[in-house]
């Protein structure tokens, strides 16, 4: 079970990515950062992928707790909802089956573990996916309007459309509780998962949305929104802080425990409680972190999982956004200097992860996630022997124009001649309409297959940002 929980989270973001949009594991962007507005030129082509994946995000907003099918045990709609995959109803010890509606078999009949089986009908309660998408659609919508400098535009006016539906309005709202995320359904279920709690992990893109409207004062992020929002927040920190699945995940010593503490410290800074933010990252840091990385930089629990490749980047960018947290709730932080109990630290965790090939433990579709922390710890260390660079060239050649080279200043300032000549961005582009295209024959068969239909692949939006990429290829030179 455990498994099944960490693959669905990831196979979201591979899904997104054929879907012509990557989805990092995690980030938090320093809302003064891009509050000032002092981007260097070479940050132009990252800002113009922002505002294309942000109306390629908008466009398929906006959503509600309320879209799903399946209702939960409460009978609440407005209670957050998703149900453990690789689980399938066994009704043969129960009755006359074909009098049981689709709500009867999900309580009656005890559900059994297929390993690797996923379970289409979790599609029909895709409070997961649909969490992800909004908090990506509120993040970028939210850069796309920053970098315009006005008061207001289109792009705020929907991630402010899109907060208010997922959190606040009456009709539409979450309630502020994760009891029934990765539920086991079966007359033995009916109870979220500690590990569920994952599900929320993007609430630190939806926080540093919140934090670059409050302090860009944008005209759309009313007073009345931000203390419903605050006031939304404080009762969902209540539950992080209290209720038993949640206290389970918070003692997770893999990127469990690391990605609860990125969610609950994002959440203090929404409510404005900065030096809480950093209490709950320092206990990161002096807690899980102390075990997670050992001298040589690697990360045991998550080499020893499926696939390690995948886990190390994740691991990290959690870590990395704990870090980023706390030096923005406490400037005067030495964050970046802690090491673990045996002397490793994020920089070694990447420089160890760097040493292997997606490919060689088969997970190529997962290479692309190590990209951004490549340049995340690049910006804060830097990069004296341009190791960082000489990969990102070599395994991402167009990194100069993905959102994640904006906030990852500075990083490589040299890197404005290395934006992908046009010959290039045509090839990438052509690669992305493959995978799209192609997605159901991938490695990852019916799990993938199903995720893409989860999230909704959208060609169409593929083709758009192809041709834009193009563009920005042709423009450029
Ligand atoms: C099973 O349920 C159906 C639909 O309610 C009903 O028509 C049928 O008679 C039932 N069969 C048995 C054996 O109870
Ligand atoms: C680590 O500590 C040293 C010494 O205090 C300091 O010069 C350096 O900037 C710190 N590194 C980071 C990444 O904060």
């Amino acid at each position: 079970m455990y498994i099944s929980l960490f693959c669905i989270s990831t196979l979201l973001s591979v899904s997104l990515r054929a879907a012509g949009q990557t989805s990092y594991a995690n980030d938090f962007i320093d809302p003064d950062f891009i509050v000032a507005g002092n981007f260097p030129p070479n940050t132009g082509g990252a800002q113009t992928t922002i505002t294309a994946w942000a109306r390629n995000l908008a466009s398929r907003g906006p959503w509600s707790v309320m879209d799903k099918q399946g209702i939960p045990p409460t009978g609440n709609k407005h209670d957050y909802l998703s149900w453990a995959p690789y689980w399938w109803p066994d009704c043969s010890g129960v009755g006359n089956t074909t009098a049981l509606t689709e709500q009867e078999i999900w309580t009656t009949c005890p559900y059994r573990r297929r390993d690797g089986q996923f379970n289409p009908d979790v599609r029909t309660v895709n409070d997961i996916g649909n969490f992800q998408e909004l908090s990506e659609a509120v993040l970028y919508n939210t850069l796309a309007w920053a970098f315009t400098k006005t008061p207001s535009n289109e792009n705020s006016q929907n991630a402010v459309r899109f907060l208010r539906i997922w959190f606040l309005d009456e009709a539409t709202r979450m309630t502020p509780n994760l009891d029934y995320a990765q539920m086991q359904r079966g007359p033995d279920g009916q109870v979220g998962s500690s590990t569920g709690v994952l599900d929320l992990k993007g609430m630190t893109k939806i926080a540093s949305a919140i934090l670059i409207l409050r302090k860009g004062q944008n005209t759309d992020w009313t007073a009345d929104l931000d203390a419903g929002m605050v006031e939304w927040c404080q009762q969902y920190i209540r539950w992080l802080e209290t209720a038993e699945q949640a206290l389970e995940e918070a003692s997770a010593e893999n990127n469990h425990g690391t990605f609860y503490y990125n969610q609950l410290a994002a959440l203090k800074l929404i409510v404005n409680d900065n030096e809480g933010a950093a209490r709950v990252t320092g206990a990161y840091f002096s807690g899980q972190y102390q075990s997670q990385i050992a001298a040589n930089g690697e990360q045991p629990l998550e080499a020893a999982r499926t696939r390690p490749y995948h886990y190390r980047a994740y691991n990290l960018a959690a870590m990395i956004t704990n870090a980023r947290i706390e030096k923005y709730a406490n400037p005067s932080s030495t964050v970046w200097n802690r090491t673990s109990s045996s002397g490793g630290g994020i920089k070694a965790a990447l420089d160890h992860a760097m040493r292997f090939s997606a490919r060689d433990s088969d997970e190529a579709d997962y290479a692309a996630e190590l990209y951004p922390n490549i340049a995340a710890v690049g910006s804060i260390y830097g990069d004296a022997d341009g190791a960082y660079v000489a990969y990102l060239k070599r395994a991402d050649p167009g990194f100069s124009v993905q959102p994640y080279f904006l906030w990852n200043q500075p990083f490589a300032p040299g890197e404005g001649r290395a934006l992908p000549s046009a010959r290039t961005t045509a090839s990438r582009a052509s690669a992305t309409r493959k995978s799209s295209a192609g997605s159901s024959s991938d490695d990852d068969s019916e799990e993938n297959a199903a995720l893409s239909q989860l999230i909704g692949s959208n060609f169409w939006s593929t083709m758009r940002l192809s041709l834009f990429a193009l563009s920005v290829g042709l423009v450029m030179f």
